[in-house]
């Protein structure tokens, strides 16, 4: 479940907002990464509720050992990083461009990267990947600010 250490296992969930951009990163991850993914879906243009996929990954996730990552994606990115950061143990990460995507490994031990199809283009997203994939989490003061994120109700307002 942690995004500590060397990545193994890749989980990956679209709606069907980037069907398009997660067929192309499962491919990405197997050739070009050589890592096994588990490609939850969806793999259609068929309506479906973005917490259901969310949901599906996360749990998978959270039973997983400490190799595994996820990659979530949806037409904006914002509807399934919500959905994921509802789970407990899940720091999902919605990333833009490959600053945003080192840091939240660097500094937020991100376990899920999170991608709008619809707002990144193949180009980045692979760019994304390919060091969300490899930058190691600084640990450090930010492993403080991480334990606070898992007891809200022990933090004292500033
Ligand atoms: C689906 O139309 C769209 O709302 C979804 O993919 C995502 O962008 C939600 O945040």
């Amino acid at each position: 479940m942690s995004g500590a250490g060397e990545v193994k296992r890749v989980f990956v969930a679209t709606d069907h907002g980037a069907v398009e951009l997660k067929q192309d990163l499962v491919a990405w991850i197997r050739t070009r990464h050589g890592l096994e993914v588990v490609d939850f879906g969806v793999h259609g243009s068929d309506a479906v509720d973005y917490p259901d996929l969310a949901a599906t990954l996360c749990q998978a996730l959270l039973a997983g050992g400490p190799g595994d990552r996820g990659i979530l994606l949806c037409g904006t990115g914002i509807g399934m990083s919500m959905a994921a950061n509802r789970w407990s143990g899940i720091r999902a990460a919605l990333c833009h461009d490959e600053f945003g995507a080192r840091l939240s490994r660097q500094h937020n031990d991100a376990n899920v990267l999170v991608l709008g199809g619809r707002v990144t283009g193949v180009a980045v997203a692979r760019a994304m990947v390919d060091v969300w994939l490899r930058e190691p989490f600084e640990g450090g003061r930010h492993q403080r600010r991480l334990d606070k994120l898992e007891h809200p109700g022990a933090v004292r307002p500033a």
